[in-house]
């Protein structure tokens, strides 16, 4: 004879057995902390999405990757974020090589190109790819013209007396852009030359700015003549009708792959895990676009934005992410970049 089930068992466990998620000890939580490493658009385009379709509830700081790995790291004995979205890929592997964050195995995995992949292997599934994007710089062309400047073409061109005081970037301490670029540096001519580089260039910068995409918007109003910064901010720029012409410098450059990680300790782990699922989705991806963000997406079905830079038409290193994005090269060239570049009189 068959037993008779209590019928609100029956509902529970259909309810549980519905959702991969609801026999966590969390689920009863609706809400979600995300610190957010791209621009500010694109964050509250996530987070507004999100809230619509799962109805969790998502408190958002945007801050630069640098900024943002310290941050966790000055809170790993009480975390205070769910999940890190966005921001370069090196210090999500230093955070993932220090334990600051979780490993998680998205059933979204095998939907997504392998250089996203290989950042989730290299990590031990700490962290995964969620866009690319290629390394350069914009200038203000009607800013150059008067200048009677000649179109330049090559990281060298960036070190000319000419430019000084006119070009802008970030600092890599906290913006992952410009620890690209230091990076880039060291691997494109080799270190000590790469530093000699950086110490040229810094002749010529006006300003070192917290956030890695501002110089581009100092390019675009013509705060500044040039601005370091990943080709797509710049691309940005120019789809919003700034006078701004992007450069793929013509030596070669870095690139990032922007990255996603959950929080070791996250207080609200289920909800983090949905919103890592959610944002490999390539109906979540295609959302970047709405808010003029032009990288490459992760997911093979995503579709690539007509305005994002195409990675063939660039000359890229094969940036070595297992490298730069250790926790000991990271702070080492970081520390040498503050001791040796930053403190140079201009
Ligand atoms: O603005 C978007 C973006 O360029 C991302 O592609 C990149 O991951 C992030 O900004 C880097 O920002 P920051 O240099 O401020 O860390």
């Amino acid at each position: 004879m068959m037993k008779k089930l209590n019928p609100v068992a029956l509902a529970l466990a259909a309810l549980a057995s519905a959702s991969p998620f609801a026999a966590s000890a969390q689920s009863t939580s609706n809400e979600l902390v995300v610190y957010c490493s791209v621009q500010e658009e694109w964050c509250r385009e996530m987070a507004t999405t999100f809230t619509r379709t799962t109805g969790i509830k998502v408190a958002m700081t945007r801050k630069s990757s640098g900024e943002t790995y310290a941050q966790l790291k000055a809170e790993a004995a009480n975390p205070k974020a769910d999940v890190w979205w966005g921001g370069t890929g090196d210090p999500h592997l230093q955070a993932a090589e220090e334990g600051l964050t979780e490993t998680y195995k998205s059933p979204r995995l095998s939907e997504l190109q392998d250089w996203a992949l290989r950042q989730a292997e290299q990590s031990k599934y700490r962290t995964v790819g969620i866009y690319a994007g290629a390394l350069g710089y914009s200038y203000n062309e009607p800013m150059l013209k008067r200048k009677g400047i000649a179109a330049p073409k090559c990281w060298a061109d960036l070190t000319k007396p000419e430019y000084k005081g006119e070009v802008q970037v970030a600092d890599p301490n906290s913006s992952g852009t410009s620890y690209t670029m230091l990076a880039t540096m060291v691997q494109l001519m080799g270190e000590e030359k790469g530093f000699a580089y950086m110490k040229a260039l810094h002749r010529n910068i006006n300003q070192y700015t917290k956030s890695g995409g501002a110089p581009a918007r100092a390019a675009a109003t013509g705060e500044s003549m040039v601005g370091i910064t990943f080709i797509h901010d710049a691309v940005a720029q120019a789809v919003g009708g700034a006078p701004v012409v992007s450069v793929a410098p013509c030596e070669g450059t870095g690139y990032e792959i922007g990255s996603m990680s959950i929080v070791k300790g996250a207080k609200n782990m289920a909800n983090a895990k949905r919103w890592y699922d959610f944002a490999l989705e390539a109906s979540t991806q295609a959302l970047a676009v709405n808010a003029k963000s032009y990288q490459v997406p992760s997911n093979k079905k995503a579709p690539v934005p007509k305005e994002a830079p195409k990675l063939s038409d660039v000359k890229l290193i094969n940036y070595d992410f297992a490298k730069y994005g250790s926790s000991a090269e990271r702070t080492r060239l970081l520390a040498k970049w503050d001791a040796e570049v930053k403190v140079l009189p201009k």
